[in-house]
């Protein structure tokens, strides 16, 4: 079942009622942890009818938290509650609350309806579209896991007010992304001047990108997987740091995206001046950090070790032009360290 995508405030009637509608006669629960309880969940209460008698249960944030003993306490609540499989779950969140909530709704009862009120921009424009959900197992991020589609996801900029500035950063990573995977270089002009605002047209822009990708790829044969530009190094760096001093996700994401540009350009594949584009548009937002040379190698086999590589070197989607991605592209340890070099990352 495709979501329906509601794009507006929940200061406003008309929208607020969409969210009435859809819960209109079921028992409602709202998942939430303690900054989305704090900072989102009035806002819905003011004019969505029907939320006033909901089952309001709070999850500790963080990812640590993204387990399967949470779940059991949910599903345990869900039970005692006596929810049927036509009642429905409201994950308001960041996208630890989403993959959770969507996860508990999936297995409850072989599946209960649940709607996304994402609340990070991440969520908005990555973790609520395409259908995966899941948890962590042990060291193992997303290891358990099921594709199911909340029935809407409804998205409201005004959340990203109280939102720490890091919160902000970890989206933009991947909206950037969005925007080089089709080479959109109007809007990554915009988002290399200091004025670009994130607002809700933003947000449905970058949100139609990953939609359409996953649309026409759902299992990820193929297409879908030019969704990891930029991710390959990053999980290499995140994992590597996680023990030290840990990156978050999307300052990771645009190291990688600089990182796999350059080997991109080293290998003849990437013309000098649209590597050169991608450094300004992601040097105009995130900070960069330097790393020891004799930290490479241990990346490098992290980055062999990823869950999503198969083979005995590490494979990245590459770009051969703004818009052009293209998969598989096998890196050698040297084109890693030659790459990490060049951008001044050692
Ligand atoms: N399903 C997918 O396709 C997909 C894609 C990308 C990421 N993810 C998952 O998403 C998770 C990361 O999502 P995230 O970055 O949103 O993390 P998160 O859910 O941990 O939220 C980040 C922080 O922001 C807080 N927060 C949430 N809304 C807030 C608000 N409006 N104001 C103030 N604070 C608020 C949260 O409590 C948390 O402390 C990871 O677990 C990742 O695996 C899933
Ligand atoms: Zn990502």
């Amino acid at each position: 079942m495709k979501s329906v995508l509601h794009f507006g405030s929940f200061g406003d009637t008309a929208f607020a009622k969409q969210l009435s509608l859809a819960i209109e006669g079921k028992k409602v629960m709202v998942l939430l942890d303690e900054n989305s309880h704090r900072e989102c969940l009035s806002a819905l209460f003011q004019l969505v009818d029907g939320l006033s008698e909901a089952e309001i249960v709070e999850l500790p944030s963080g990812e640590q938290n993204k387990t399967l003993e949470m779940c059991e306490a949910v599903w345990s609540t869900l039970t005692e509650c006596q929810f049927s499989r036509k009642d429905v779950l409201i994950a308001l969140g960041g996208g630890v609350i989403c993959d959770m909530g969507g996860f508990i709704a999936a297995l409850y009862k072989r599946g209960m309806d649940c709607i996304y009120v994402p609340t990070t921009l991440l969520a908005m424009v990555d973790a609520s579209v395409g259908g995966k959900t899941g948890v962590d197992f042990g060291p193992f991020k997303n290891h358990l896991g099921v594709f199911n589609e909340p029935s809407h996801i409804f998205f409201d900029d005004h959340f990203l007010l109280t939102l720490p500035e890091k919160e902000i950063v970890n989206g933009l990573a991947e909206m950037i992304k969005h925007y080089l995977l089709i080479g959109d270089r109007e809007k990554l002009v915009q988002m290399r001047s200091a004025d670009f605002i994130i607002n809700l047209e933003q947000i449905e822009q970058s949100v139609a990108i990953k939609k359409n990708v996953v649309e026409q790829d759902p299992n990820e044969k193929g297409l879908r997987k030019t969704l990891n530009l930029g991710h390959t190094v990053a999980h290499g760096l995140e994992g590597f740091l996680l023990d030290k001093e840990p990156m978050d996700h999307g300052l990771a994401v645009a190291h990688g995206l600089l990182v796999e540009a350059k080997i991109a350009e080293n290998g003849g594949l990437l013309k000098p001046d649209d590597f050169q584009f991608i450094e300004d548009v992601l040097s105009a937002n995130f900070e960069w950090q330097k790393l020891k040379k004799e930290d490479l190698e241990d990346i490098y086999n992290l980055m062999l070790n990823d869950k999503k590589n198969d083979s005995a070197v590490p494979s990245m989607v590459l770009l051969t032009a703004l818009g052009q991605p293209i998969l598989d592209q096998k890196v050698s340890k040297d084109m890693f360290t030659q790459a990490m070099v060049d951008v001044n990352f050692v």
